[in-house]
């Protein structure tokens, strides 16, 4: 009887870790330089034509009232000076999310 509940124990801990590694990954969505460098951060770094700057946490903080999803929506539509897509022609929604994201954190 003893071993049986430590075994479960040990089986809702393995269940549990496993849990928090994927969902870890998930978050984890690492930002890609190289398509930041290649398109975004060209208007972005030093805030071209009214872009909000990167690292700018008061300039996106109105930007970001309106959800991620939103902002990923007026990136691939374009806004105004900003093109469609941003310029960046193999960012999926995932990487415009993780850019979006970098940008609007404090550096
Ligand atoms: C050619 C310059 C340029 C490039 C390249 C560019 N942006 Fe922009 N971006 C702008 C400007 C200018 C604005 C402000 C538009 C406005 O509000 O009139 C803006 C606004 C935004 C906004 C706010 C949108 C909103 O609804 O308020 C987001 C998000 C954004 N850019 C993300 C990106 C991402 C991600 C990339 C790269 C994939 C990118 N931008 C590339 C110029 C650029």
């Amino acid at each position: 009887m003893k071993t049986r509940f430590s075994l479960r124990h040990l089986l809702a801990l393995a269940v549990a870790t496993a849990m928090l590694s994927l969902s870890t990954g998930v978050v984890a969505a690492e930002v890609d330089m190289n398509k930041y460098n290649a398109s975004c951060g060209a208007c972005h770094m030093a805030g071209v034509a009214g872009a909000p700057k990167t690292g700018d946490a008061a300039a996106w903080a109105p930007r970001l009232e309106k959800g991620i999803d939103a902002l990923v929506a007026s990136v691939k539509k374009g806004l105004n000076v900003m093109p469609a897509g941003g310029l960046c022609a193999t960012c999926s929604d995932e990487d415009y999310e993780a850019l979006i994201t970098y940008m609007s954190t404090p550096q």
